[in-house]
């Protein structure tokens, strides 16, 4: 339960980091607050106007009637932090990093060669590990739909598609439909030479990310049974 004290103040959470804010400026974006004031620079300013999808993040919230927690990708440039009270964001730098450990979209990206000066790659990132948490596997249409938004100015976005398209379904994995042997991501990943971290088949739910972070969100919503994710 928030505390009096915090009832007054903008409260949401980065990456699981708990951000309270007593004066919220409502002008304030969600991008230059995570770039400039939390130093999380890995979410990229393009555009600024909601047309590049480099600054994509995760947001987390309660659904009003179900009560369960919600996920979705969204332009941080647009969203301003007063409209974030009780949510939980996640950034690329929260899903994964060179330093610990990258997450499979990462992985499975770099490895397609989808990243070539990489201003794109933390928001397709975003957007496909958005995806894979409603859809652990997703249909091509619904990745091409995901990344709809996010626009390269390098690879020609055929690398990319290459490695997002590891997490497909099994009926829609249409690298191996010439040889009708499609095993899921496994043979994808001999057929296309993209493996999950460290060689391992990924499961989907640990594909699609682990309960990182949003559980946070609950101590607001008090009646709301733990770990509904
Ligand atoms: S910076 Fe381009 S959509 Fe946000
Ligand atoms: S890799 Fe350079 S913009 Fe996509």
């Amino acid at each position: 339960m928030a505390s009096p004290a915090e009832s007054s103040q903008l409260l949401f959470y980065v990456n699981g980091r708990k951000i309270l804010e007593k004066n919220a400026d409502p002008e304030v974006m969600l991008l230059p607050y995570l770039r400039k004031k939390l130093l999380l620079t890995g979410t990229k300013y393009g555009c600024g106007g909601g047309g590049c999808g480099a600054c994509t993040v995760m947001v987390s919230t309660i659904h009003t009637v179900t009560k369960k927690i919600i996920h979705y990708s969204a332009n941080a440039c647009l969203l301003p932090i007063c409209s974030l009270h009780g949510a939980a964001i996640t950034t690329v730098e929260g899903i994964g990093s060179t330093s610990s450990k990258l997450h499979p979209v990462q992985e499975r990206i770099a490895k397609a060669h989808g990243s070539q000066c990489g201003f794109c790659t933390p928001g397709m990132v975003m957007s496909m590990y958005s995806l894979l948490r409603n859809h652990p596997q997703p249909t091509m249409q619904q990745i091409n739909n995901a990344l709809g938004g996010n626009l390269c100015r390098c690879t020609g976005y055929r690398p990319i598609i290459d490695g997002c398209r590891t997490f497909c379904n099994k009926e829609d994995c249409c690298q191996l439909k010439e040889n009708g042997t499609c095993n899921g991501n496994e043979a994808t990943d001999k057929h296309n030479g993209v493996n999950g971290v460290n060689g391992q088949h990924e499961e989907p739910n640990s594909v699609s990310g682990d309960v990182r972070f949003v559980h946070f969100i609950y101590i607001y919503t008090p009646c709301v049974p733990e770990n509904k994710t």
